[in-house]
């Protein structure tokens, strides 16, 4: 095995969401979940294996991590040494350039980078598919960081070793006349209140409104898929947004309620009503947070992010970006 590896990946925003997991030991989702992975806010990650260590170290931008962060990388690195057979600790290096706990997915491109040098520096040969499988154990949405542009996570069939195998994502095709862009208004971009693990948790087993959201979403994503194959953007925000909609209702119907939209992220969302009425494609979806994600034209963007920019602190315009990828090894 190598002795270090590094790697790259990018967040996703789901188009389909995932919300809700059947194991979460396994961590399988309740449902297939379809993104957009992103071009900007890259996490770059460094495992270095350490034979001296007792104990994994991992630093987020410089800072040493404790508690549950160093918990889950730790858990995570045990994956990784059991399927490769090492009991050698590692120290882990992060650098990400998106506000953590924002709901702007930091976790999914940290466990895409994350596994992807984990795996390189154990040694273990991982296909694209073995890649998303590891990276979903991390965090759910991760799984479909490991590729570039749209990516269908499989929610899988069965429990146990057969629940594991079947849950990956894998690339979907988009036409390549699809024109998609993302203005991201982050209206807030501190920690949130409620994490989205125990949050989707309490949806599950709360919520009146889970169990018809998650049959209306594998409709939702049929026709997502569809939608993507002929091009039509109108479609994919149309479907997109009801779908994100859709989530945050099941939510606010759990007890005690998840409400994640503040009064900034509503006002956005009037913003994108008056872009359409104004004959611009714009529509939105949010997630674990209160930033809104503006799905629309490459040729509209600039118009998009004037719209919403005084109602939001910053914003940032993504295009489909590129898959997990191995920088280095040594
Ligand atoms: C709202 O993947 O962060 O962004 O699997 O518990 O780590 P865990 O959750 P995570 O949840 C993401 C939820 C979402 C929707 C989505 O990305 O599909």
């Amino acid at each position: 095995a190598a002795r270090g590896a590094s790697a790259v990946a990018h967040p996703n925003i789901a188009l389909i969401k995932y919300w809700g997991k059947r194991d979460e030991q396994l961590m399988l989702p309740v449902t297939d979940s379809l993104s957009m992975t992103l071009d900007v806010f890259p996490t770059t990650t460094h495992v270095r294996l350490d034979q001296d260590a007792a104990e994994d170290r991992a630093a987020l931008n410089g800072e040493e991590a404790t508690g549950e962060t160093l918990r889950r990388i730790t858990a995570f690195l045990d994956l990784v040494r059991a399927r490769a057979g090492s009991s050698v600790r590692a120290v882990v290096d992060t650098r990400n350039t998106v506000p953590t706990g924002a709901g702007l997915a930091s976790s999914a491109s940290g466990f895409a980078a994350l596994a992807t040098a984990a795996a390189a520096a154990y040694g273990l040969r991982l296909d694209a598919a073995g890649l998303s499988r590891l990276a979903r154990r991390g965090s759910g949405s991760a799984s479909r960081s490991v590729f570039s542009s749209f990516a269908l996570w499989h929610a899988g069939t069965g429990t146990g070793e057969e629940g594991d195998t079947s849950s990956y994502a894998e690339p979907v095709p988009a036409a390549d006349s699809l024109d998609a862009a993302l203005v991201i208004a982050v209206v807030n971009a501190g920690e949130k209140a409620v994490s989205s693990r125990e949050a989707m948790r309490r949806t599950v087993q709360t919520s009146p409104l889970y169990g018809p959201w998650a049959a209306s979403s594998r409709d939702d994503l049929a026709d997502m898929r569809s939608a993507l194959v002929r091009g039509d953007l109108k479609a994919v925000g149309e479907i997109a947004e009801r779908n994100a909609l859709g989530m945050h209702a099941t939510m606010l119907a759990a007890r005690p309620a998840v409400r994640y939209l503040s009064p900034a992220t509503v006002t956005v969302l009037d913003r994108v009503l008056k872009l359409r009425q104004d004959g611009v494609l714009a529509y939105a979806t949010m997630d674990a947070g209160p930033n809104v994600k503006v799905l629309c034209r490459r040729a509209d963007a600039a118009d998009v992010a004037d719209a919403v920019r005084d109602a939001a602190g910053t914003v940032v315009t993504a295009r489909p970006g590129p898959g997990a990828r191995l920088l280095a090894e040594g």
